[in-house]
């Protein structure tokens, strides 16, 4: 994405919006319309040169074209985004095979004041208007999460992460080569995740045992997101505060593009000089965070704060003072847990059981010891992720926490009584819910002794 520079991305929302105004005004042969929509459609095609689609319209009812975000709008730009509300669309797709006359008729459809989506949609088809497509306002965020994740929640969910992941990635690539990430995408699937963990707030969970020993900081800053909304979620913090702690947990270790490389990947202690360099990362990451549009400045002090510890013992020591809110430890103990239990070059993954009873030995100097019980409620005794052997001897991978009895989380099973890989894995409720108990759990077993990549199962998305 990101074929238009932001000057030409407001020139062709601005010569959109007067065309679709204009139009209901004017015949469209008439100069006034004739010729903004030929520099518009010049505009477009250059674009669609270069990618295979281009979008615009709303996130947050805040107008963007692609990566490009326009927080102060022009009249324009109000104009248009009232319309499009007014019609419920949230974004407009442009596809190569767009002509001219198609241009002309699908800009005559959104002058009529009447038509909304629907009426669109049906119209757009009988005109044969194939090059543009209208998505439904709500339906790129939470409605369209509850949806999906009501139709195949595994497979939608890994989608969602991977999404996730390709926002981190294309914002650690913008500020490696100077510039100033878009925050467009990473507000876009963080709204995703609002939707399905106000829900459920476990039903990501299992997501963040996807470890990729490769690009550790990019799966690491996704999974502190999804852990610290799911935490806040459980803590009854509303749907705005999730949000922020979905941003800003995803967002924290961003600072760290911007270490060597060599001090990052480094296996074994650091010196005491690269420790320093590596303590850097937080104030990084503010500062980029405060250059973002659309980002409250909330999120960058939770991000400069991550690493401050709950007795503000940690760094950076000039900030030790700030007052800084629960967020920041909320933030703390995701980022606590997903680093234990990550496999990395110094390090021997930790399971999650035992990832939690360290964290315990953290509570009041490290970490927040309110908030750390909650967090060890909200895991359960086999925090989803966890392989476990049951007393039939089969080994499952735990599915669902169970909120009646934390002993008996939904599980699926892997592999059966007698020692076999299951082809399918067989999901399986420990207890019934007329009482009956399939089994019980008797150890936590090692996902290396069996050969089995956790992370890799669940990434599939058919475990
Ligand atoms: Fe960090
Ligand atoms: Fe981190």
């Amino acid at each position: 994405m990101g074929s238009l520079d932001k000057a030409n991305a407001l020139r062709l929302i601005t010569l959109f919006s007067g065309a679709v105004k204009g139009m209901g005004f004017y015949p469209a042969s008439h100069p006034a319309i004739r010729q903004p929509l030929m520099e518009l459609y010049k505009i477009m095609t250059t674009a669609l040169c270069e990618e295979e689609q281009i979008s615009w319209g709303l996130t947050d009812d805040i107008m963007f074209f692609d990566d490009h975000l326009f927080i102060a709008p022009s009249t324009a730009i109000a104009d248009l985004t009232g319309r499009m509300i007014e019609k419920e669309i949230s974004r407009i797709v442009a596809t190569p095979s767009i002509s001219y006359e198609e241009l002309e008729s699908f800009v005559k459809l959104l002058s009529a004041k009447s038509a909304r989506f629907d009426t669109l949609s049906r119209q757009m088809e009988e005109g044969g208007i194939t090059g543009f497509k209208l998505v439904r306002y709500g339906d790129d965020r939470f409605d369209q999460a509850d949806e999906e994740s009501e139709r195949n929640p595994d497979g939608d969910h890994v989608a969602t992460y991977n999404k996730a992941l390709s926002a981190i990635r294309s914002i650690c690539r913008d500020i490696e080569r100077g510039r100033i990430p878009s925050s467009v995408p990473i507000i876009q699937v963080v709204d995703q995740m609002v939707g399905i963990t106000m829900q459920e707030p476990w039903a990501l969970l299992g997501l963040t045992m996807i470890k990729d020993y490769d690009n550790y900081t990019f799966n690491h800053c996704v999974n502190v997101g999804v852990l610290s909304m799911a935490l806040g979620a459980t803590l009854g913090l509303d749907a705005v505060a999730v949000r922020d702690l979905g941003i800003a947990g995803q967002l924290h270790d961003i600072g760290k593009t911007m270490i060597p490389k060599e001090i990052l990947n480094k296996p074994g202690k650091l010196s005491s000089a690269e420790f320093d360099e590596m303590k850097r990362h937080p104030e990084l990451g503010s500062k980029i965070i405060s250059e973002m549009e659309g980002l409250a400045p909330h999120i960058s002090s939770i991000v400069l704060g991550h690493h401050l510890h709950y007795n503000r013992s940690g760094y950076p020591e000039w900030a030790r003072k700030l007052p800084l809110d629960q967020m920041v430890n909320i933030i703390a103990i995701a980022d606590t847990y997903d680093a234990i239990t990550t496999l990395r070059v110094y390090q021997h993954p930790v399971n999650p059981k035992t990832a939690l009873n360290e964290m315990q030995k953290m509570t009041n100097t490290i970490l927040d010891g309110a908030i750390v019980e909650r967090f060890v409620e909200m895991m359960g005794n086999y925090p989803v992720g966890t392989l476990v052997r049951l007393d039939t001897n089969e080994v499952a991978i735990v599915h669902r926490p169970n909120p009646l009895d934390e002993n008996a989380p939904l599980i699926r099973i892997l592999i059966d009584g007698d020692g076999k890989r299951l082809r399918a894995p067989c999901e399986q409720a420990l207890i019934g819910s007329d009482g009956s108990r399939y089994a019980r759990i008797v150890a936590v077993v090692d996902p290396l002794l069996k050969n089995i990549d956790i992370g890799r199962l669940i990434a599939s998305g058919n475990y």
